[in-house]
């Protein structure tokens, strides 16, 4: 990769086109995206466009055989009006993380960040003001040989592209732990990767759930339906007299980036974390026990997300009202206060964005 990244500025911005006080979420997209393609081994002409359609020939091979790649992350503002990025890098590392599981080539780490640097800096008008709002970003890598035939594919894009999302007040979501479907297999499967196909398979699970008058799926594991994995894009926390018990990573949950960050900010403010197998029983237990404290998903869209109700075959927890909860709501604090530079970040996890946009 030699090419430096060159910019083509649209001629025509669509920004006083947005209500800043009424975004939907997903809907609404930046003025530009970057782009860049592989061929012959290497990543070529990486370049900042206007935003918009691009052609795709009907056998590229990510719409047959799914080797597709995605990542989501946010730009806000400080209060000071700093445009800024949460621990870009990590999410520099898991696009590749994942690329390798799904026999796709690296992205170049230091050219991933100086696109979001560029394409962030040109589109930071586009950062919604609000503290809560955000500049949702969305990377992503698919497979583009013109070719039937299960192979890794020779060609590939890669693309950036942005959308301002509104505050997200995340409301207390209620659960159902499957015990039929699973998102991803434990042993060998893809569930540590970021990919398409992950979330295809999580969609019909979640529209059962809902038809149950759940508003998401608590994953079980792919062997006994006993171990929890995670929750419908989310990774989960439970407070279990006291202490803090998430999954331990096991090759089928995501490796969450706020769940790493969660696992930072506990221990220094005193709590004890377990990072271990889990199981239902237990936690139906400590409910049974009255020592279920709280239940909380964590992930770059709510932050953190309470979790009001958690049914397992016909157990249904109700757990604790809002007011007695102060893990979730700690870690939500001490993020968004990072973001809004309230917070001192000891971490260096914030980064501003320090594009020199050329013409
Ligand atoms: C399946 C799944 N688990 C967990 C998460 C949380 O990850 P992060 O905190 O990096 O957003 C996400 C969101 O990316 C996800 O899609």
């Amino acid at each position: 990769m030699k090419d430096t990244i060159r910019i083509t500025k649209t001629q025509k911005s669509r920004l006083s086109e947005v209500d800043f006080d009424n975004i939907p979420f997903g809907r609404v997209f930046s003025d530009h995206m970057f782009v860049a393609d592989y061929k012959d081994g290497e990543w070529q002409d990486p370049r900042i466009v206007p935003f918009g359609h691009f052609e795709i020939h009907p056998a590229a091979m990510a719409l047959h055989y799914g080797q597709a790649i995605f990542e989501g992350m946010k730009a806000s503002k400080s209060n000071d009006g700093t445009p800024l990025f949460l621990r870009p890098e990590m999410h520099a590392k898991r696009i590749n993380q994942s690329a390798r599981r799904m026999c796709m080539p690296d992205f170049p780490e230091g050219l991933f960040l100086e696109a979001l640097h560029e394409l962030v800096g040109l589109d930071r008008d586009w950062i919604p003001p609000k503290e809560g709002s955000a500049l949702y970003i969305r990377p992503y890598m698919f497979a583009n040989d013109e070719f039937i035939g299960v192979k890794p594919s020779q060609t590939y894009r890669f693309i950036i592209f942005t959308g301002p999302v509104g505050p997200y007040y995340p409301k207390p979501v209620s659960l159902i732990a499957d015990t039929h479907y699973v998102r991803a297999a434990v042993k060998g499967g893809t569930g540590a990767a970021k990919v398409a196909g992950n979330y295809a398979a999580s969609l019909l699970p979640a529209k059962l759930a809902n038809e149950k008058g759940y508003d998401q799926v608590m994953w079980l594991d792919s062997i006994e339906f006993k171990y929890i994995q995670e929750v419908g894009t989310m990774n989960i926390f439970f407070v279990i007299d006291g202490k803090v018990v998430t999954p331990a990573l096991n090759g089928g949950i995501l490796p969450g980036i706020t769940r790493d960050t969660a696992l930072h900010i506990l221990p220094e403010h005193g709590y004890e974390v377990e990072e271990r197998p889990i199981t239902i029983d237990e936690v139906v237990e400590a409910y049974q026990a009255g020592q279920l404290q709280e239940v909380f998903g964590t992930g770059t869209a709510a932050v953190v997300a309470h979790v009001s109700k958690l049914a397992y075959k016909d157990i249904v927890m109700d757990l604790p009202p809002m007011e007695e909860r102060q893990v979730g709501q700690l870690i939500k604090t001490q993020i968004d206060g990072m973001r809004s530079g309230r917070i001192e970040d000891k971490h260096g996890w914030i980064e501003p964005v320090k594009a020199a946009v050329k013409a």
